[in-house]
């Protein structure tokens, strides 16, 4: 884990940003990276996802209306990312209420190891690579069936709602990126980004943000 500086150099369509940064700054898909605008009032600084490879730095998926030119001071990466088990050729990509900005970095991973993606997902993605076959929420359990390796993408709130839709498929290895405000990323122990796991807390911030869903 790392300080240093950072500059949002451009804006995209979909709102992704491309920074540039030191590459040991870069997280991986799934962690992340604290980011508070130089210029900002607001004191808090907010949770930057990998979204996709970029020279000097890398392109993020987050819903903050920075401009280009906006200088960052920047912590991480933090948290544990996703890790597509080596064996795995069937490749499910969930964005169960979001964007699926924050998946999309696990698909050269998974087309490097010579796997097939699909992306479900409610919210289009641009710019996608031909070879990923897109579908709906509504497929979630068809494609669950499908696959022997599936990340999630879903919220908080959304936790529970998805262990119950999960339950209908078959049971591959599945890992969920959980969202959730991070003010402190784990440095002060807020405990605002808490979350019951199996009558556990656990801190997203640390543990998270990307747990196996068994
Ligand atoms: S963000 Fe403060 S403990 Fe997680």
């Amino acid at each position: 884990m790392k300080n240093g500086k950072g500059q949002v150099v451009e804006i995209f369509l979909d709102s992704r940003m491309r920074l540039v940064c030191l590459s040991e700054l870069i997280p991986a898909p799934g962690q992340y990276l604290l980011a508070h605008a130089f210029s900002s009032d607001d004191p808090l600084a907010a949770p930057v996802f990998f979204s996709d490879s970029a020279p000097n730095g890398f392109v993020a998926a987050l819903g903050l209306s920075w401009l280009p030119g906006t200088q960052l001071n920047l912590r991480g990466p933090l948290g544990h990312g996703f890790t597509i088990p080596a064996a795995a050729r069937k490749v499910a990509l969930i964005a169960f209420d979001d964007s699926p900005e924050r998946l999309r970095g696990l698909v050269p991973i998974a087309f490097k190891q010579g796997a097939e993606v699909v992306l479900i997902s409610d919210v289009p993605a641009h710019d996608l690579p031909e070879a990923v076959e897109v579908q709906p929420l509504k497929a979630l359990a068809e494609i669950c069936q499908w696959a022997d390796y599936v990340a999630f993408d879903v919220s908080r709130e959304n936790l529970p709602g998805l262990r119950e839709k999960f339950k209908a498929g078959n049971q591959p290895r599945a890992q969920v990126l959980v969202r959730a405000p991070m003010p402190c990323g784990a440095i002060a122990e807020c405990g605002v980004c808490a979350v019951n796991i199996r009558n556990e807390w656990k801190l997203i911030c640390k543990d998270g943000p990307v747990f196996d869903l068994s």
